[in-house]
């Protein structure tokens, strides 16, 4: 049979929309230079190497009402890590694919092959490595202290090769250890390409649907910071989650940015050691991990990642500009920053329009939420001013445009965190007072910026 020629097209990175002919700028998102050329497979009906042995393609569809779909209960398999189990939402679902993705070196390999050898327990694994070679396998496995017993491992690349020995062993979890280097030699595009990743992912993915496997796919990130094409990606998979390593540190954290079977935005927090991946249970200890003493510019703030709060330092640095004032900051959205900086000048008349403002995360945690905006700009105003912020005093808040304060979700919980860790004074929106004592704690609850400011003997 003559092979028919694939169809090109390309598909945007960014937001994983088709177009027909290649251009600079994405159509759908407008991101510029996101479109990447795409080699539709040639899908041949009776024998699609796509299709065959899943035996779905031609089942016809019924329609239910959806009280009457019966409910299966699902499940849960644990990694052995509480930190994993949570951010996957309980643990991982029977026949879920799950995308793993972080730079090199952040210790995805580490992680699952840990999380394997504790699954295999009580199930049958299988560890499918495109990138390494067994007797490296073998030897992490010793270094880790891992038993390695009933562990499957298998060196392959092919898509279809991995189909087979998934149907020969029928194991309940698989790891495919990486998704660029995987291939379906049906398509002509090389591994690690646009077409190959989202081919071979979709091939998996229906492997799992329909053989009830776990399989986590582990994705590079490229240069450019994004996996390539994580768009291309996100709708097929059920779970996609990130191991982020801050730069020169040892903490890893992990984070579900979407997840069927649970929360998004669970932080699971790893420190990378000599014997692999360790959990963090209690991260709040290690974020506050501070210097000698506390110094202008250093503030205490109490975040809420998923279910459960944590403490983190912001520090602030203002210095005199020599040119265009200078605005950064890491961590934090620094749109959030100029609209604080236009706020404190306007509400408290404290105006850092010749400085240059710079603010950071300690830790590497990058924080989503509004909540720190109090404890960010209070850290500002300490280094301005050169002044300290009380060494036991917690601070958070959202700032609204108008100056005012406004309260965050978990007030209480928050101040609560503070308190397990020795804070004895918090400054918190008004809104935000508990309603009971907070036992043996200062709360000094602020309507406004210009109030909190004047309570902490600022301004
Ligand atoms: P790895 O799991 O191979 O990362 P990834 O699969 O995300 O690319 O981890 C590699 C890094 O971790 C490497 O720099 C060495 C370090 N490491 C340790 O510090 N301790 C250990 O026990 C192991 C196995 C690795
Ligand atoms: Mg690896």
């Amino acid at each position: 049979m003559p092979k028919s020629k694939n169809k090109i097209y390309f598909v945007c990175e960014d937001c994983g929309a088709d177009h027909t002919k290649w251009q600079g700028q994405c159509g759908s998102c407008g991101a510029w230079n996101t479109l990447k050329q795409y080699l539709a497979p040639t899908i041949d009906k009776s024998t699609s190497q796509l299709d065959s042995g899943f035996g779905y393609a031609n089942a016809p569809s019924l329609i239910s009402d959806l009280d009457q779909v019966e409910l299966s209960e699902k499940t849960r398999i644990f990694t052995g890590f509480s930190e994993f189990d949570r951010v996957l939402g309980g643990g991982f679902i029977e026949g879920s694919v799950v995308l793993l993705g972080g730079d090199p070196g952040a210790g995805k390999s580490t992680l699952l092959l840990q999380a394997l050898a504790k699954i295999k327990e009580t199930k049958k694994v299988l560890y499918v490595t495109g990138e390494e070679s067994l007797e490296q396998l073998a030897i992490r496995a010793r270094r880790l202290g891992l038993s390695a017993e009933g562990l499957s491992v298998a060196t392959e690349t092919r898509a279809q090769a991995i189909a087979n020995h998934i149907s020969e062993h029928s194991p309940d979890v698989v790891i495919i250890d990486s998704i660029q280097v995987m291939q379906l030699e049906s398509l002509d595009s090389t591994p690690g390409s646009l077409s190959q990743v989202r081919e071979t992912a979709a091939y998996f993915t229906r492997l799992a649907k329909t053989r009830g496997v776990v399989i986590v796919l582990v994705g590079h990130i490229t240069k450019e910071g994004g996996l390539a094409g994580p768009k291309v990606l996100e709708h097929m998979i059920d779970c996609f989650m990130m191991l982020e390593s801050p730069a020169a540190s040892r903490f890893r954290t992990l984070r579900a940015i979407k997840n069927r079977f649970g929360a998004v935005n669970e932080l699971g927090v790893f420190a990378m050691t000599e014997h692999g991946m360790k959990e963090i249970i209690n991260p709040s200890a290690i974020f506050l991990e501070k210097g000698e003493s506390s110094a202008p510019g250093s503030a205490i703030t109490v975040i809420w990642e998923g279910t459960r709060p944590m403490l983190i330092e912001i520090q602030a640095l203002v210095d005199r500009s020599v040119s265009q004032p200078k605005r950064v900051c890491l961590g934090l959205d620094h749109h959030r920053l100029s609209m604080h900086l236009a706020a404190l000048n306007r509400h408290t008349g404290i105006s850092l329009i010749d400085w240059d403002v710079f603010a950071n995360v300690v830790g590497g945690v990058k924080i989503s939420e509004t909540a720190p905006d109090l404890a960010l700009l209070i850290s500002i105003i300490s280094s301005y001013q050169n002044k300290l912020i009380p060494e036991d005093c917690v601070i958070f808040g959202e700032i609204g445009l108008t100056g005012e304060l406004r309260p965050v979700a978990n007030g209480q919980e928050r101040l609560r965190e503070a308190q397990k860790h020795g804070f004895k004074k918090a400054l918190i929106p008004l809104a935000n007072s508990p309603k009971r004592d907070q036992d043996g704690m200062e709360i000094f609850a602020a309507k406004n910026l210009f109030e909190a400011i004047k309570v902490l003997g600022f301004g």
